[in-house]
């Protein structure tokens, strides 16, 4: 299968963790290349629902090779527990591999996360609260401690001695709240790091090795494309790049290296935290509602509802551009089998101006208007569908049009959460 990156072409919550469940077999190792505890991706296999944060998604393979890459966060004591839960549950773990690059989430990050979000108030991101903009801050600042200083207790003190003199000002004086002394988070992390030590490895080079040796490698992208730093509606947007170049940079592999981009698309869509979200059904709405129940569009990481709406064409056809899609997988597809008519976004309008691809000005964006198509639902149960044939017309109809709005073909239909209720129409 060679290289793939999967990416999140919406605000995240696509299915990623489903469709990497799903196609993880083919691959030798599979690789998380940024963002941390952040991720909430469900796989169910073996009739179990699993909600992962840290290890990527293909864990649930024997055989296949995890690995947290360098552009991820490592929240050690999130990753322990997410450990222990997989061991419980009788799944291996002992292959897993984590870049020592990549950088720890500390206690204060996760305080400063909270602070942050308090002090904005209604202006809130709507974080997730892992700690993952204050972590991905002190990387850029040059003031994070890494996984590798898990491995130098002495280095781990020095480092943490250099943040904790500009973090305990902050919290103290700025927001009031306790401080730490090294010695406090030395003993806290002392466990984790000799938990951890066996899977620390250089994950660049183990990567390009895999590569060099003909093994195929699946690039797990977590958030998605509007929650990317450079690329997403900035600033709600975690702080890490999680389209296809984020693989690149969050692992050490070259871009050549990469076949196929596979981007992951919910037939409608959904965004938890604040945010501009043009298609957004209003609270109370009696579609949105329906949506939200028969999907279950609750959190993983937060448990919070998520808003939902009616699918955006600009969103994907942008999402195409910025990541370079090959191939497109539409998630949920079963969700819509209980709606008369379905609303698809094909444009915005702003001022008098159509706009087909997402608006370059913030502003523009925030007072664009939908431009919707209204088709026929199919009003039926899809789930049991296996072959793109066997699918009602309407169905396939809103298919090609998706297919059609984007420009890249859908090769994976996903019609309910278990990793046999999809359709391979391209893919293998
Ligand atoms: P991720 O963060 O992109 O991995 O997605 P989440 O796991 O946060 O949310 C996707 C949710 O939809 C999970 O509860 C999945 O089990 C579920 N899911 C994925 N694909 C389908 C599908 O085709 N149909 C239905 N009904 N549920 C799905
Ligand atoms: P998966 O991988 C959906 C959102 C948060 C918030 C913003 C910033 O499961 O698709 P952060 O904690 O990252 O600083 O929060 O990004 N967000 C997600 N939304 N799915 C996710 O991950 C998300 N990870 C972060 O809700 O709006
Ligand atoms: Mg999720």
């Amino acid at each position: 299968m060679g290289v793939t990156v999967l990416v999140g072409t919406q605000w995240g919550d696509e299915g990623k963790g489903k469709i990497t469940d799903l196609i993880t077999g083919e691959y030798d190792v599979v690789c998380r290349y940024q963002g941390g505890a952040n991720a909430g991706h469900t796989v169910i296999a073996n009739g179990h629902r699993f909600g992962l944060h840290q290890v990527p998604s293909g864990v649930m393979y024997e055989g296949v090779v995890p690995v947290i890459g360098n552009g991820c966060i490592v929240d050690p004591q999130i990753l322990v527990e997410e450990l222990d839960m997989l061991a419980r549950e009788g799944i291996p773990t002992d292959l897993l591999k984590i870049s020592g690059n990549a950088h720890l989430v500390m206690p204060y990050h996760k305080d400063l996360d909270g602070a942050n979000e308090r002090r904005l108030g209604k202006n809130l991101i709507g974080t997730t609260r892992r700690g993952v903009g204050p972590t991905y801050a002190d990387k850029a600042s040059r003031l994070g401690l890494r996984v590798q200083d898990l491995q130098d207790e002495k280095v781990f003190r020095e480092k943490l001695e250099t943040a904790l003199a500009e973090k305990n000002p902050i919290l103290e004086l700025v927001y009031g709240l306790p401080t730490y002394t090294v010695d406090q988070i030395t003993e806290l992390y002392r466990p984790y790091a000799k938990r951890l030590q066996p899977y620390i490895v250089e994950s660049s080079r183990y990567l390009n090795d895999a590569i060099d040796a003909g093994k195929s490698v699946l690039f797990e992208g977590a958030q998605a494309t509007m929650l990317d730093i450079d690329h997403g509606t900035y600033p709600f947007v975690t702080s890490s790049n999680c389209t296809a170049g984020g693989a690149i940079t969050g692992s050490g592999v070259g871009p050549v290296a990469i076949d196929r981009v596979l981007g992951i698309a919910k037939a409608y869509l959904t965004r938890v935290g604040s945010g501009p979200f043009l298609t957004e059904l209003p609270q109370g709405d009696p579609i949105g509602e329906m949506l939200c129940e028969v999907g279950h569009e609750y959190g993983v990481t937060t448990g919070r509802k998520r808003r939902c709406g009616w699918y955006d064409a600009v969103v994907v056809n942008y999402a195409a551009r910025v990541n370079g899609l090959t191939d497109l997988a539409i998630t949920k597809l079963d969700v819509l089998g209980c709606l008369d008519e379905i609303k698809i976004c094909v444009a915005y309008e702003a001022d008098g101006v159509r706009y087909e691809t997402v608006p370059e000005h913030q502003s523009i964006f925030y007072r664009a208007k939908p431009v919707y198509m209204t088709v026929p639902g199919w009003k039926c149960d899809i789930s049991g569908c296996r072959s793109f044939f066997e699918l009602p017309r309407e169905a396939k109809d809103y298919i090609d049009l998706i297919e059609q709005l984007s420009g890249v073909r859908v090769s994976l239909v996903a019609v309910g959460p278990d990793r046999d209720e999809t359709i391979d129409r391209h893919w293998r």
